[in-house]
């Protein structure tokens, strides 16, 4: 199975288990728990949603993350500005990238929208590896937001 395949099939899981749960909280736990155990080239991933204008932590699955990101500064931040997935091949190249775990090498952030069409948090997932995320990746991963749409916490 490639990488492209087995998005779908665990859109299609994370379809059955999300009906079974309406709760935001939820919703993006059992996201960020299936994503991180199924992809071996994740290191990290997870929610950072707008609280008041600031960027907080939500669900996430890994080691201990930023709680809360500077504002309208790095990858998070890019994608909330610019309202489109970010790929960062290298973050050393990325100007601003935060640092919340310094093996970090590589890096997606996908954006999430409410009913408005507003981009009101991201999902995040970082690497290891140099270049470990491509257009799969970051298809897989917008189709999986999906679920969450429209979303509300
Ligand atoms: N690297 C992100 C911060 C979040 S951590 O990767 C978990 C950024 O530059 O926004």
């Amino acid at each position: 199975m490639n990488k492209a395949q087995l998005y779908n099939r665990i859109f299609v899981q994370l379809e059955d288990l999300l009906k079974k749960s309406p709760a935001p909280v939820a919703s993006m736990a059992t996201v960020s728990a299936v994503l991180f155990h199924k992809l071996k080239h994740y290191s990290w991933c997870g929610f950072y949603y707008l609280n008041s204008g600031d960027l907080i932590v939500g669900p996430y699955q890994g080691p201990v993350a930023c709680q809360m990101l500077a504002r309208h500064k790095g990858v998070c931040w890019a994608a909330i500005d610019t309202r489109k997935s970010q790929l960062v091949p290298d973050v050393e190249q990325f100007a601003g990238h935060i640092a919340c775990d310094s093996r970090t090498k590589s890096e997606v952030v996908v954006p999430l929208r409410n009913a408005y069409g507003e981009v009101v948090a991201v999902f995040d997932v970082d690497s290891h590896v140099l270049n470990s995320f491509d257009a799969d990746d970051v298809q897989g991963i917008e189709k999986i937001m999906q679920l969450l749409e429209p979303f509300e916490i």
